[in-house]
């Protein structure tokens, strides 16, 4: 049995310059940023790489088609390395492009299309939560599916994941509070994954701490407080990535998936409003699951008796990243009732990761409470 695997070499840097000095980029580079990390860090540095901005494509999350157009976009561009700095999206379109053939998309989700590595692929994240860098996962929206779906494939796994804690100070506080929420999230799912082990469970609940005691920080002292911490919040994205690359994500990313498919509802916005309410149900019908190790963990760290955990986390949470229910998004309760076969369906492997499965009304249950 394989209970343990990193891929990518890490390399850390406190400061970008380094890491341009390290990779001289150059014109045989496909560099794949958005446009204020663009013109904040390098757009004078780096002028021979090709560039790409995905959203000069189309707005949201990275879909099938966007793919399509970029693809058709860079058709006679020669490159035999990929760069891409940004969040988990920017990572998810650069481990695409980084491949022998990428379109039809959908094909090569659904694996009628082998995935084929051709290019070198480095991988630097502007945010703290998606651990995309480490994993061998590329998440992306089939328009036809109305959902997201994920492509995971060890062709994948980039050559270098690289840190640069000071890329962070320009991500302003909403996307921290999404991203770092997303990184908890990873590290909850992995920590109470049926395939996690020993060796995961050490990343889970590094994730875990790493976030809550800087959600500690905020709550007492303020958002700007987080400047003080955001190695630990980058390094926690990528512990969260390690234990989700070796022990998946569960029925919280199940459930926001068609969210951010069909409402552009941001990723970590969605398992934000999804999280509580699982881990209720795991409480509900699993109850000999790890949730009851975890909350014994979580009451360490809250100051908190095990059964007041839950609420407590909750409490933090709320005065870091507060709940919005998804009415908000313009969500409609008719949308609603067509995504729990949608679920079954289409997100058995996340559904796997799951301490119970659950049922269509569950489901169906778990979205209401949430409207
Ligand atoms: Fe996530």
């Amino acid at each position: 049995m394989n209970c343990f695997s990193v891929r990518p070499n890490i390399l850390y840097f406190d400061h970008f310059d380094e890491f341009t000095r390290k990779f001289l980029i150059g014109p045989k580079d496909l560099l794949i940023t958005n446009q204020k990390i663009s013109d904040t860090w390098f757009r004078e540095k780096i002028k021979t790489a090709a560039l790409i901005i995905p959203s000069d494509y189309s707005e949201g999350e990275p879909s099938d088609q966007m793919i399509e157009y970029i693809y058709n976009d860079i058709l006679y561009t020669a490159y035999d390395r990929v760069i891409a700095i940004g969040g988990g999206s920017i990572m998810d379109i650069a481990k695409l492009f980084s491949l022998k053939q990428i379109t039809p998309a959908l094909d090569l989700f659904q694996k009628s299309v082998p995935a084929v590595r051709s290019r070198n692929l480095i991988l630097v994240p502007t945010t703290c939560g998606t651990g995309s860098e480490i994993t061998n996962i590329s998440n992306l929206n089939m328009i036809s599916l109305h959902t997201k779906l994920g492509l995971t494939d060890d062709s994948m796994y980039a050559d270098y994941a690289v840190l640069i804690p000071e890329l962070l100070k320009t991500l302003p506080y909403s996307y921290f509070a999404i991203s770092s929420f997303d990184a908890l999230c990873h590290g909850v799912e992995s920590y109470l994954s049926p395939a996690a082990t020993p060796f995961t469970e050490l990343y889970s609940k590094k994730t875990i701490d790493m976030v809550l005691r800087g959600y500690m920080d905020i709550a007492a002292h303020g958002p700007d407080s987080r400047f003080q911490s955001l190695d630990n919040y980058l390094l926690a994205g990528t512990y969260g990535g390690i234990a989700i690359s070796n022990a998946g994500c569960g029925l919280i990313h199940a459930l926001a998936h068609p969210l951010g498919s069909q409402f552009r509802i941001p990723h970590g916005q969605a398992v934000r409003a999804l999280f509580t309410t699982v881990l209720k149900c795991y409480e509900k019908y699993a109850p000999d699951s790890k949730l009851c190790i975890l909350t014994g963990y979580l009451s360490d760290l809250l100051y908190c008796a095990r059964e007041d955990a839950l609420e407590r986390l909750e409490a933090l949470i709320q005065a870091v990243l507060p709940f919005q229910p998804l009415h908000t998004y313009g969500v409609r309760l008719t949308d609603l009732r067509t995504y729990a076969p949608n679920i079954q369906n289409l997100q058995q492997k996340l559904l796997k990761n799951s301490p119970y499965q659950p049922t269509l009304k569950n489901i169906d249950e778990i979205y209401r409470s949430v409207y």
